[in-house]
């Protein structure tokens, strides 16, 4: 009998739904010995909270926060609000005894982050924080690559995220649908919200970062904010490029931006080794681009593997061999792997320590935008 999780979640929008979509359909694919339940679903607008919990099945919606983290029957809380909200939510919930699943970045800052990690580890809950690419199969499937040597000594690391939705001076800061642009709510603009997931990733598979020089840009240097009504100074970072030297000697590139026409929500990364080199992109997200230096005389060159075998990173569990997956289940994944790990015990990744070391380097990113320097890590 698979043991049950009661999953209390924060937050309806975007984010709430990709977990609560994969919190409900982990165990039917991934035997984990555990069952996560939708108990109960809180927002600060209890009636769009309750309509959250008619449409995914949650037996309760409750209007504040507090509610689940004082409740008997909750065994996780999922913070799925804004970046300045994840704080407060997940010491309090660790203080209580709850496992804590947080949305990146972890918090604002290193130093808003730091007392987050701290309250998970002396509670002693298990903890993770949703930087969910990482279990896209084919970027699982470089970490194992890159892990077995098959690129042996890496040069370069290379990652973008790009986007356009800002552009136009228009859109207002803060809000409901604009907190991304708010810095009091963000923390800050593609660096937190876009570059974190190509850290995240970068880190896991390439090592830690040494330092870095960044280049950072506002646009747009005033907007309207959509709950004062009044125009106000932009604080966020809407581009970054990033110039990095890695621990084990290669370096990286980062770019991310809203301002780039005519891209949506464009991932994409390229590592060059000694005997190969491989690249990924979210828009063909289970293909993988390899090239391997072994291969001699007229075929050598690039080849695309379709990263949907039952050999391949958590397909398995899925349909069968040659039809694809998407995006929803990179979340699906952390799940199974979330609870994994309660019956082996071995502790899931990222954790609120892994993402900390993520937030750091954001905070670095900022630090190298404003004064022009390079920052030591
Ligand atoms: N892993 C990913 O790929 C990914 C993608 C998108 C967002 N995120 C992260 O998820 C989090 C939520 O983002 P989203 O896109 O779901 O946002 P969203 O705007 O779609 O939803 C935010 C939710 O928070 C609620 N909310 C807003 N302010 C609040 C407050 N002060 N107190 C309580 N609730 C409040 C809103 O009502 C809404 O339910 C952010 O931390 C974001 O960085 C991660």
């Amino acid at each position: 009998m698979a043991k049950t999780i009661n999953v209390g979640m924060v937050g309806y929008g975007f984010m709430a739904r990709a977990h609560s979509h994969a919190w409900a359909s982990a165990a039917h694919f991934f035997d984990t010995g555990y069952r996560p339940a939708l108990k109960a679903v809180a927002a600060r607008n209890r009636d769009n909270a309750g309509q959250f919990a008619e449409t995914w099945g949650y037996e309760r919606a409750e209007g504040d926060w507090r509610a689940l983290v004082e409740a008997p029957d909750i065994d996780v809380i999922d913070i799925c609000v804004p970046n300045d909200r994840h704080a407060e939510i997940a010491i309090a919930a660790a203080e209580a005894g709850k496992m804590v699943a947080c949305e990146k970045p972890l918090a604002r800052t290193e130093a808003e982050a730091a007392p987050m990690v701290e309250a998970v580890e002396k509670a002693g809950v298990a903890n993770m924080v949703w930087y969910n690419y990482r279990r896209v199969p084919a970027v699982t499937l470089i970490k194992q690559l890159v892990d077995a040597g098959r690129l042996g000594k890496i040069f370069h690391y290379r990652a973008k995220f790009l986007q356009d939705w800002t552009i136009s001076p228009d859109v207002p800061q803060g809000g409901a649908a604009t907190w991304r642009l708010d810095v009091d709510a963000a923390g800050s603009g593609v660096t937190g919200d876009l570059i974190a997931h190509c850290l995240d990733t970068a880190i896991w598979i390439n090592g830690g970062i040494s330092s870095l020089t960044a280049m950072t840009e506002t646009f747009i240097t005033e907007r309207t904010h959509a709950e004062t009504g009044k125009v106000e100074p932009v604080g966020i970072d809407d581009a970054a490029a990033v110039l990095t030297r890695f621990a084990n000697g290669s370096l990286g590139t980062f770019e991310s931006t809203r301002y780039a026409r005519g891209h949506k929500a464009l991932y994409t990364l390229e590592i060059n080794g000694e005997k190969g080199s491989l690249a990924w992109d979210l828009h063909d997200l289970n293909r993988l681009e390899w090239f391997d230096h072994a291969v001699e005389g007229p075929l050598r060159g690039w080849s695309s593997v379709l990263v949907t075998d039952g050999e391949h990173p958590y397909v398995g569990k899925w349909w069968v061999p040659g039809l694809i997956i998407g995006y929803e289940h990179s979340f699906i994944h952390q799940v199974a792997d979330f609870l994994e790990s309660l019956g082996s015990g071995t502790p899931v990744a990222p954790s609120f320590r892994d993402a900390l070391e993520t937030t750091r380097v954001c905070d670095a990113i900022i630090a190298s935008g404003r004064s022009g320097e390079w920052v030591s890590l």
